[in-house]
């Protein structure tokens, strides 16, 4: 997936990361876009603020399709009453490395990174 990664890596650099990437880019930039955006209110280790914030951490949202996951931080939750923000400003390769920082580290899961086009997907249909 050169395109992606090339992508990824023009996120990575405009995100102002540090300069020496360790480990996998997409895990990187996903865990600077979680810090930045959804961790004052869901809290570094997921585990959100109680009767306030819901946790990440054994989320089913998380842990689920990633096409639902896509879609709830994209709408905020989707509802006719929408308890969180809308994220739909990130851009598809943010919001994939987004997905698939917040799926290993609250879901455990070991699989592929998202893919942008997944989210790019999502986005169409949601329009
Ligand atoms: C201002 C506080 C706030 C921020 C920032 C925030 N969230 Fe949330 N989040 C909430 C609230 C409140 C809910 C419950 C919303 C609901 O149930 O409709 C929620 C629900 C969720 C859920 C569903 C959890 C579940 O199992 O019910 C996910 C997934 C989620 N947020 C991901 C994110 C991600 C990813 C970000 C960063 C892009 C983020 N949130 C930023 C407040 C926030």
């Amino acid at each position: 997936m050169p395109r992606a990664h090339a992508i990824l890596a023009a996120v990575f650099c405009s995100a102002g990361a540090a300069a020496q990437p360790s480990g996998d880019v997409p895990d990187v930039v996903g865990q600077q876009i979680y810090e930045r955006d959804c961790l004052a209110c869901h809290m570094g280790d997921g585990r959100g603020v109680p009767g306030m914030n819901p946790a990440l951490v054994s989320s089913a949202w998380v842990a689920g399709s990633p096409d639902a996951l896509a879609g709830f931080i994209l709408t905020g939750g989707y509802g006719p009453e929408v308890l969180m923000a809308s994220f739909d400003y990130l851009s598809d390769a943010e919001l994939a490395a987004l997905m698939s920082y917040i799926r290993a580290a609250f879901a455990g899961l070991q699989e592929a990174p998202i893919e942008a086009s997944l989210v790019e997907r999502m986005r169409d249909q949601l329009q």
